[in-house]
């Protein structure tokens, strides 16, 4: 049986996309996460695509994603980014969630570059600071890799450096250059949609989580098992419940993604220009 998010559906989105974008080869992918599409409105040449027009892409539902994949240059290097991404809290499996990454993979992209809005767990780490994710800790309960092994999947991919330490240190160079403070730390993927209680963030602190969020780390589990270079920045909009004792609310989250979104998008730019000189 073919999975409908495995490695074939992958190639057939990424012929309808491709038919779209015209033949350019994209050498990274990005998603943005809540709040940061923006970026998407730096990319030049642009061409959009609603996800309703993507096949195999179900509509994104959460406020603060368009749904729309756009391709196009970025720092004179061609990028496919997606502003919106599938979670599982919307009911979608992990294979759903991941499956944009895929059909980024089958349109050629070798670099996968993640983002997100997160909660600050750490002492540090306050709304509004941009986080380079240096590990992540699967606590979703699932795993998009279960189930029959896909065509070019690893069954069992190593996992002690899923997020690239020259890609990694391509960032912070950017950063110091740019002179916007970047921190790094461990992300933490629940499955939400409610936000932690107090003890649940004590919980996670105890076991190493620097920050949290409801996605992303699907997406890296399966870019991995394919061979992808992976990158992730989140950017914190909040200290995770109680830390400071304000509620979380998703209007917060936005709010403070967007106004700190000029950082992010600068520091991306900047990484993809250095890519294209490293390459
Ligand atoms: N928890 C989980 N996900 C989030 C948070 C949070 O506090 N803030 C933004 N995304």
């Amino acid at each position: 049986m073919t999975s409908p998010y495995g490695a074939a559906a992958a190639q057939r989105s990424a012929a309808a996309v491709r038919e779209r974008i015209g033949d350019a080869v994209p050498d990274v992918g990005i998603v943005l996460g809540s709040g940061l599409g923006g970026l998407a409105s730096d990319i030049e040449n642009a061409v959009h695509m609603p996800f309703s027009e993507v096949p195999g892409f179900p509509r994104a539902t959460v406020q603060g994603h368009n749904g729309t994949l756009v391709s196009g240059t970025l720092s004179g290097r061609n990028v496919v980014a997606l502003a919106g991404r599938f979670h599982m809290y919307e009911g979608h499996p992990p294979q759903l969630a991941a499956f944009p990454v895929r059909v980024m993979h089958a349109l050629g992209a070798t670099i996968y570059f993640a983002s997100n809005a997160a909660g600050g767990i750490r002492g540090d780490l306050v709304a509004g600071d941009l986080m380079i994710i240096g590990d992540h800790l699967n606590l979703s309960s699932t795993n998009p890799l279960t189930g029959p092994v896909e065509e070019g999947d690893q069954r069992f991919p190593d996992m002690t450096a899923p997020y690239d330490s020259g890609l990694r240190a391509i960032l912070r160079a950017c950063a110091e250059k740019l002179g916007i403070a970047v921190k790094e730390g461990v992300y933490a993927c629940l499955p939400g949609p409610s936000f932690e209680t107090p003890s649940e963030v004590r919980m996670l602190a105890q076991l190493g989580a620097d920050a949290v969020g409801m996605s992303t780390v699907p997406e890296v589990i399966v870019a991995r098992a394919i061979g992808m270079r992976v990158a992730g920045m989140s950017c914190i909009a909040n200290a995770a419940a109680k830390l400071d004792g304000k509620a979380v609310l998703h209007a917060d989250v936005l709010d403070v993604t967007t106004r700190s979104a000029s950082g992010f998008q600068s520091l991306v730019r900047a990484f993809v220009a250095e890519l294209s000189r490293a390459k």
